[in-house]
């Protein structure tokens, strides 16, 4: 089975502006760039087109890739302070002189769409969920979609990024899997993999996950965004050999990727709802 995140994503984002515009509210998204990296200013047009599509306002704040870790945060205060603004996002990686971690925890809590602040994590964490990651939380939706219960199975999740791998493996035991977080430094780190029923790599390697470390019938989720020898985008799993076995998988475009931004538009309408009381 094709786990088919473009197609979901579409009828979450139409689900969203319905119950907006039945809400009268007018959510507000401020998104804040540091630099021209041309990823990064890809993300943020999707991300202001996805507001635009779902009846969010959107505002983008620019700044050169020399600003300070004080003026970013003097930007997202302003954010902070603005009652037209109910959700800010601070595109990440930041330039490598930035404090990133500092910046992460300016932003107010209430307003932490993506759920990096350590509040929102910690909330995750402890099995009370605020605001949460917008990657693992559009995977938990998917699996919702294609009823695939997470409770008893092993999950192996492999990466431990603070934006991924880790409130993966919070949201996969909050929903009662058994769950095992993989990285840089496990040792038979195939083995583990192999005893999975619900893999989900984002470690960033093409064709890092292939067949024989997939037991048949196991569900396959490819958070990678990588190229291959030829250019081309692919995840982290070797497609063509791994769906032959797996039960379900995400392919790379149109799994994982198109979910962030559908659940990033969640959030934003959860926090407009959050500031009405
Ligand atoms: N860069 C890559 N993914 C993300 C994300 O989910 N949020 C933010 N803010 N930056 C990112």
């Amino acid at each position: 089975m094709l786990i088919d995140g473009k197609s979901v994503s579409q009828e979450r984002l139409e689900i969203l502006n319905r119950e907006i515009r039945e809400s009268g509210l007018s959510p507000g998204l401020a998104t804040v760039i540091v630099g021209e990296d041309p990823a990064s200013q890809m993300y943020v047009r999707m991300k202001h087109k996805a507001c635009d599509k779902v009846g969010i306002r959107s505002v983008g704040v620019v700044l050169k890739d020399d600003a300070t870790t004080e003026e970013v945060i003097a930007h997202v205060n302003a954010l902070n302070e603005d009652a037209s603004v109910d959700g800010i996002l601070v595109q990440l990686p930041l330039p490598g002189h930035i404090d990133t971690e500092a910046v992460i925890e300016a932003v107010s809590p209430e307003k932490d769409v993506d759920g990096f602040h350590p509040e929102n994590l910690g909330a995750l964490f402890s099995g009370r969920p605020t605001f949460v990651p917008c990657t693992p939380g559009g995977i938990m939706t998917l699996l919702e979609e294609y009823n695939i219960e997470p409770k008893g199975l092993n999950a192996v999740v492999i990466g431990r990024s603070v934006d991924v791998g880790r409130p993966m493996a919070a949201l996969l035991l909050n929903a009662d899997a058994t769950v095992t977080i993989c990285h840089s430094k496990t040792k038979n780190l195939a083995e583990e993999v192999r005893r999975a029923d619900l893999i989900v790599s984002a470690i960033g390697k093409a064709h890092f996950i292939t067949k024989e470390m997939v037991t048949p019938g196991a569900v396959v989720i490819d958070v990678g965004i990588n190229q291959d020898e030829d250019g081309k985008l692919c995840g982290d799993v070797d497609f063509d050999a791994v769906s032959a076995i797996a039960s379900a998988i995400t392919p790379v475009p149109g799994g994982v990727g198109p979910m962030t931004i559908a659940t990033l538009m969640e959030n934003t309408f959860k926090a407009a709802k959050n500031h009405l009381c």
